[in-house]
Formats: C-alpha cells, structure tokens, sequence
C-alpha cells in the first residue's frame, strides 16, 4: 500500500483501466454477475444472454434487444458514483492528468466528476439514431416505447453502446491509442476480468517498458501474474487507502 501510495504521489499521468467491478459496490451486477443470475447464462427466450444484446439480433429482432436495454437501464437508474469512482476522481490534480479508460456504460466515473473518460463500450443512456444525426441523452428510459423510433427520420433507434459482434468507437479507440503512445507513468486495471486484447495490451507494454502496474480485483484474472502489485480486495476500500496513502508520506 505505502509502494503504490508513493508511485501515485509521485505520478503525473495515471491511466485507470476499469470494468463492471468497479460500479459493483454501487449496486450494478457485473457483467459475469447478471449473465450468471439467468439459468445457465439464458434468457426468457433460451437464448445466451450475449446473443440478445448482440449486433445482429439488434437489426434482425430489434424489440427483443430493448427488452434487455430497458432492464439494463433499469440495473443502472438511480445509482451513484461509489468510493473507487471518487477516489479516482480525487485524484486528478493541476499536476496529475487521470485517464479512465472504462468498458462500463454507466456513466458513474463522469458523475463522480473524472474529467478524462474514454468510454470503450459507449453509454447506454445516450440514444442515438443509426439512420440520422439524431441523438439525446436520458436519465431514464421510463415511459419509452418498447421500440423507440427516431422523432426525425422513423428508424429504429439505439443505445449508443457496443453490443456484441460490433466493433469500438473509432474515435475513442484512436484516442486511447494516442494516450497509450504519449505514455502513462503508472496503471491500475480494477474490477475487470480483463477478456479484452485492447485492456489487456496496454498492460502487457507497460510492463515491458517497465511502467508499474497495479490490480485491484478479489478475484485471480488474466493479467494477475504480470502486475507488479495486487491488491485482491474491494475497489472502494482499496482506492480510498490508495489515496490516504498517496497523500501521507
Ligand atoms: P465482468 O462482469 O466480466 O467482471 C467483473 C470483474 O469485477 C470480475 O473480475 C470480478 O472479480 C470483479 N469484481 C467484482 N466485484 C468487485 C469489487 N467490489 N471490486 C473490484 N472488483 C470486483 O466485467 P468486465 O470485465 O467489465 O462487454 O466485462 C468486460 C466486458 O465483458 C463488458 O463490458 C461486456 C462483457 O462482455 C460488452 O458488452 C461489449
């Protein structure tokens, strides 16, 4: 705890990978949690619950896939930002610029006041239209058709989010890749089972440029044996002690 303490007091650019661990302790399933509390990972409808929430059922069966935005939605409405997204948050400083890189689409790091939010995933809240420019963001999707079509050109509309079988956002993917090239000084992945080559790499070239990496994660992940720190705790409680020992030397 003193080590990554010292590292973050003397850090200047912090890249925070995170994932659903992170919004766990405020109330949102993880990913693996909610999949898991469908028998054997299906839905109503027998199907995988990746197959609902995928591109392809989105233009073949558009209602079936709201059926599932709107219980996402409704998993997220109303929570608030958790001990791990304010102690992130705190520690952005006019010296230390903190990127978050998060595959979670709940907007919780941007409510916890984190300036720099790369949103891997996307938003689910942030409806766009994929026929025009038509686009909003909304608190809630209470009182929503059960098939939203666009007020300006009648398409269906959709979350702006990656479902599966899609690919990331270019822009944000571009820009995460130039954060990556301007270089970090420290990284943390926390509360991800880490599946992904793009939060995965970042972690495997900072350890061979020999940039410390730090985990936080109760449980064992892909990345476990790589890092130079691990911390098999919580993220709120483990954020704030990293703070509280960034703070007293
Ligand atoms: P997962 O649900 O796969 O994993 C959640 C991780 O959080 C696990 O490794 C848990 O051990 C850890 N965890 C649970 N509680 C925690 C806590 N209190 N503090 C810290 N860690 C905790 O979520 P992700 O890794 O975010 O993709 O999943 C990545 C992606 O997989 C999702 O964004 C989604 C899914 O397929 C898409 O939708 C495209």
């Amino acid at each position: 705890m003193k080590q990554v303490g010292a590292l973050l007091r003397d850090s200047r650019r912090v890249l925070f990978i995170t994932g659903a661990g992170v919004s766990a302790e405020s109330g949102i399933p993880t990913f693996r949690g909610a999949a898991a509390a469908f028998p054997d990972g299906r839905t109503e409808e027998g199907e995988p619950f990746e197959h609902v929430l995928s591109g392809s059922t989105f233009l073949l069966e558009p209602e079936l896939s709201w059926k599932y935005f709107f219980r996402l939605e409704l998993s997220l409405r109303g929570k608030q930002p958790n001990a791990a997204h304010l102690a992130m948050a705190d520690l952005q400083t006019s010296e230390r610029s903190v990127c978050i890189a998060t595959q979670n689409i709940d907007g919780l790091h941007q409510l916890a006041g984190s300036r720099f939010v790369l949103e891997l995933h996307g938003n689910l809240r942030r409806i766009i239209c994929p026929r025009c420019e038509y686009r909003e963001y909304l608190e809630s999707f209470e009182g929503m058709s059960p098939l939203p079509l666009c007020p300006t050109c009648r398409a269906v509309l959709r979350p702006d989010a990656v479902l599966y079988e899609e690919s990331l956002p270019e822009d944000v993917f571009d820009q995460f890749e130039a954060e990556q090239t301007r270089g970090f000084d420290l990284i943390f992945s926390v509360g991800t089972t880490s599946v992904f080559d793009y939060v995965t790499q970042p972690i495997l070239a900072a350890t061979e440029r020999g940039v410390p990496v730090v985990e936080i994660n109760p449980e064992e992940t892909l990345v476990s044996n790589l890092v130079d720190f691990r911390f098999a705790g919580p993220a709120g409680k483990t954020m704030q002690a990293l703070v509280e020992a960034a703070r007293s030397p």
